[in-house]
C-alpha cells in the first residue's frame, strides 16, 4: 500500500492495512503491481464496496481510478457527494487476472479485511456495488435483482445494493435504475 492510501487519522485503519502488507495469502498476490486498500473519507457518511481493482488501480494503488471509477465518481456527485467525502474499497484488495470474478477461495480470505475495514468506518449506510460485492457482505448467493431495492445490514449498518458502474458502461438503459437507487441513498442519508 502506498503512503498516501494509509489513513493515520484513525490508527486501527492503518492497523488493517499493515496486516496487509507483502500479503500472499491467496494467488492474486502473484499478479498484482499494488495492493488496493481503499481511499476517502477515514469518518465517512457512506462507503461503497466494489469488486476487485481493475488495471489502473493496480497500478496506481487506489480503487476506482479507471473508467468505472470516473462513473463512479459521477455518481457520488449526483447526490451532492464529493469523492473525499465518502470511502472507497473493493471485496478483494489485488487484481485478478484478466479482470476475472474473484473466486470464492479468494474472497474468503480476502473479505474479513473488508469486514475490519466496515467497522472501523462504521458509516450511516453501505452501498455496494454490482453482486460480487453485495453477496460477499451478506454471504447470499441471490440475483442483484432480488438485492437491489431493499435495504438489508451488515453488522447493524444498513445496506443497499446497485449496479456496478462497469455494468452501467456496458449497458447504459440501466442507469434510470441506479438512478432512483442513488435518490434512495440519499434520502437515507438525510434522516
Ligand atoms: N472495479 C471495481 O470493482 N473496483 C475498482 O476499484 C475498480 C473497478
Amino acid at each position: 500500500t502506498k503512503p498516501q492510501v494509509l489513513l493515520k487519522k484513525d490508527p486501527s485503519l492503518e492497523e488493517i492495512s499493515l496486516d496487509l502488507v507483502d500479503c500472499k495469502r491467496c494467488r492474486l498476490s502473484q499478479g498484482r503491481s499494488n495492493i488496493v486498500f481503499g481511499s476517502g473519507n477515514p469518518n465517512p457518511s457512506l462507503v461503497f464496496v466494489g469488486e476487485g481493482p481493475g488495471r489502473e488501480e493496480d497500478q496506481q494503488g487506489l480503487p476506482f481510478v479507471g473508467r468505472a471509477g470516473q462513473l463512479l465518481t459521477k455518481m457520488i456527485q449526483s447526490i451532492q457527494l464529493q469523492r473525499i467525502e465518502v470511502y472507497i474499497c473493493n471485496v478483494v484488495k489485488c487484481r485478478p487476472p484478466e479482470n476475472r470474478t474473484p473466486s470464492e477461495d479468494e474472497i474468503a480470505t480476502c473479505s474479513p479485511f473488508l469486514f475490519r475495514q466496515l467497522s472501523v468506518l462504521s458509516p450511516k449506510l453501505i452501498c455496494c456495488l454490482g453482486l460480487t460485492a453485495v453477496q460477499a457482505l451478506l454471504k447470499l448467493k441471490v440475483s442483484l435483482g432480488r438485492l437491489r431495492n431493499k435495504i438489508h445490514t451488515f453488522q447493524n449498518i444498513p445496506v443497499v445494493a446497485t449496479y456496478h458502474p462497469a455494468y452501467l458502461l456496458r449497458n447504459p438503459s440501466a442507469k434510470k435504475e441506479a438512478w432512483e437507487d442513488l435518490k434512495k441513498i440519499r434520502s437515507m442519508l438525510n434522516q
